[in-house]
């Protein structure tokens, strides 16, 4: 994962790399750094843990300089010491370098230059990209004293050092003895510059460019732009210099305040009536009872021909995506495979030219997925994403797609995504349910449904206080069930993701029927079992397992629709939520699982928008 940011002008680097870097946080917060270049002497501050650390630092220790690089990181090898935390320096000093991205092949390489008698000060694997460049760079130097551009030996050093790598990179380069001018380069990890006056920035994303620049230029895999206060240059490796698209930057995005919340996370769930009707926006027709998008990018004959979807996602839009698989085939009668993007790059899944792939990603940048989706297109399938981020890369690599519209999402639990994704894929299925075989009066009925839906989640977002006292009751539990069969099985699994990784306790998520076969072990009056059973056409079933529990003197509490008085007679605690068809009951039985999972982090202390471990955008293998 991990955010890069660089800057080369007039002004002094250090307040605009900050400043960069806490818009890349999202990216990781395991630790921070900047390395200026000032004349002939490159300084690097860093620091373990949040970038505040890093700034208390440069507070006690300023440095100066109008070019610098900065990264903020998420720990892949080496734990979050200042030691592992970038930049890293190579050679005796006359490299500086920040990585974003794996480079797999980095133990081999590393054994070489320690040979060569390169002294290495982390276990990370970029330090020996910083030693590569610089071992390169000496060797074009003695081969090439004579260049007569004095920036080429470091274009080619690059070049040779990125040769020899396996695995993927951003990069941002600075060089001791070449004061104003910096080297980026990319392969699998974004990378963008943006252009000011008199001054270009280098970033993972758009976000730090905001208010500094007005033009920005996506740089593709195997780039390198060799980039001074007053000039971009762009060298793909097999085609030499390249022309550079220069597109105009969309004003600078408002930093997404609290407004009142105490946390993003909460602001976030708050929103979902909003969020919902923004994904709705625009894309249903009751006069043709069905939902229409603009951006599929697929002929009706083409859509009508597909019969079959791969779905694919990771985490939480993996979940979403295991809801779709119902939805599609119970309304567009398609069907569905869902596999985890991680594992679907690498299978070899037999497909037909009548299958389509759906990418469901909320930040549009998750490594996995976008790999996956480049595999497929590879393949010649059709290539759709459904994402929140618009101009992401999985956005710009799918043939097409429809964008959430649910806003910046900062908390890293996704909630508000969730949701949304969960009511795009409803359209979808009607829309391909209607191309098929649903009729005129089902997808009627269909609209009335989603449409409702926004009033239904306000009203279960007033369970609010009822679930921050059951979640007072339940804190201390090491172990959590969810449970729910057919669509609340994908809720079950979300719930139980969402309470693991902010309050850090053990849950699992199970069909409700198939916890009797192994998890029902670990039930004990310490182990709440949370019941997704509202009104519908597994109630009853699933109020036989809600007994099984109860049975062996689980705790349960159990998510149900209004009135149910049958279910309030055996479950320890009741959360009750407006009653809806079973197509839609994830977004709104998500509601009361958002909540419980926030409030009990909060009691337990843990911090919430940025748990440990984590990251909003997971942009490594
Ligand atoms: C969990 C969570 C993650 C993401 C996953 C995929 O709350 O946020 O599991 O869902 O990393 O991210 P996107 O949707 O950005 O591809």
């Amino acid at each position: 994962m991990c955010g890069i940011v660089g800057y080369v002008g007039r002004r002094e680097a250090v307040p605009l790399l900050v400043q960069g870097l806490r818009w890349l946080e999202y990216r990781g917060y395991d630790s921070s750094g900047v390395a200026t270049q000032d004349g002939n002497v490159l300084t690097i501050c860093k620091a373990a843990g949040r970038i505040d650390n890093l700034v208390d630092r440069l507070n006690d220790s300023p440095i100066a300089g109008s070019l610098g690089i900065g990264h903020t990181r998420w720990a892949t090898h080496g734990p979050a010491t200042d030691a592992n935390a970038h930049p890293h320096i190579g050679g005796e000093g006359v490299v500086a370098l920040v990585h974003n991205g794996v480079i797999e092949n980095f133990r081999p390489l590393k054994a070489r230059l320690q040979a060569e008698g390169y002294v290495f000060s982390s276990a990370t694997d970029t330090e020996v990209i910083a030693h590569l460049v610089a071992s390169c760079l000496d060797r074009q130097l003695t081969d090439a004293a004579l260049a007569a551009d004095p920036h080429e030996p470091l274009v080619r050093a690059v070049e040779d050092a990125l040769a020899q790598l396996r695995g993927t990179y951003g990069l941002a380069i600075l060089f001791r003895d070449y004061p104003g001018v910096m080297i980026a380069a990319r392969l699998g990890s974004p990378l963008v510059v943006g252009m000011g006056e008199e001054e270009h920035f280098v970033a993972s994303d758009a976000s730090p460019l905001a208010g500094h620049a007005d033009k920005i230029v996506y740089l593709a895999d195997h780039e390198i732009a060799l980039v001074t206060a007053n000039s971009l240059s762009v060298i793909h490796r097999d085609q030499g210099l390249v022309v550079h698209n220069i597109h105009t930057l969309e004003p600078a995005a408002e930093e997404v305040g609290l407004d009142g919340y105490p946390h993003y996370m909460l602001k976030e769930i708050f929103e979902q009536p909003e969020s919902l009707r923004n994904a709705m926006r625009g894309r249903l027709s009751t006069e043709e009872g069905t939902a229409v998008f603009g951006g599929l990018n697929l002929a009706p004959q083409q859509l009508r021909q597909i019969n079959r979807f791969v779905l694919t996602a990771c985490g939480t839009s993996w979940h979403a995506a295991l809801v779709g698989e119902y939805l599609f085939e119970e309304l567009a009668g398609i069907p569905v495979e869902v596999e985890y993007a991680s594992e679907l790059r690498y299978r070899n899944m037999p497909l037909d030219h009548k299958t389509a792939l759906f990418a469901i990603t909320q930040s549009g940048e998750t490594a996995d997925t976008l790999a996956a989706l480049k595999e497929l297109k590879r393949k010649g399938i059709p290539t759709l994403a459904i994402c929140n981020v618009v101009g992401s890369s999985i956005a710009q690599a799918a043939d097409g797609g429809v964008y959430l519209h649910a806003g910046p999402e900062i908390g890293v639990a996704s909630t508000k995504a969730f949701t949304s994704q969960c009511i795009t894929l409803a359209m979808l299925a009607l829309h391909f349910g209607r191309l098929r075989n649903l009729s005129y009066e089902a997808g009627r009925r269909i609209i009335e449904c989603l449409q409702q839906l926004p009033n239904q989640v306000a009203r279960a977002l007033e369970t609010n206080d009822i679930v921050r006292r059951i979640a007072g009751k339940y804190c201390q539990c090491s172990n959590f069930l969810y449970l729910g069969r057919q669509y609340n099985f994908p809720t079950a699994l979300e719930g139980a993701l969402k309470l693991k990784e902010i309050s850090y306790i053990h849950a699992e998520g199970y069909p409700a029927a198939e916890m009797k076969h192994g998890p029902i072990a670990l039930v004990d009056e310490h182990t709440p079992s949370v019941f997704l059973m509202p009104k519908g056409f597994v109630y009853d079933k699933v109020m036989s397992n809600l007994e099984e529990i109860k049975a062996r003197g689980g705790p349960v509490i159990a998510i149900v629709s209004e009135g149910d008085t049958r279910a309030a007679e055996l479950a320890d605690d009741v959360i009750e939520i407006p009653y809806v068809e079973d197509f839609v009951q994830p977004i709104l039985n998500i509601i009361p699982l958002q909540l419980l999972a926030y409030h009990t982090a909060v009691l337990r202390g843990c911090d919430v928008d940025k748990p440990r471990n984590l990251a909003k955008s997971v942009t490594v293998e």
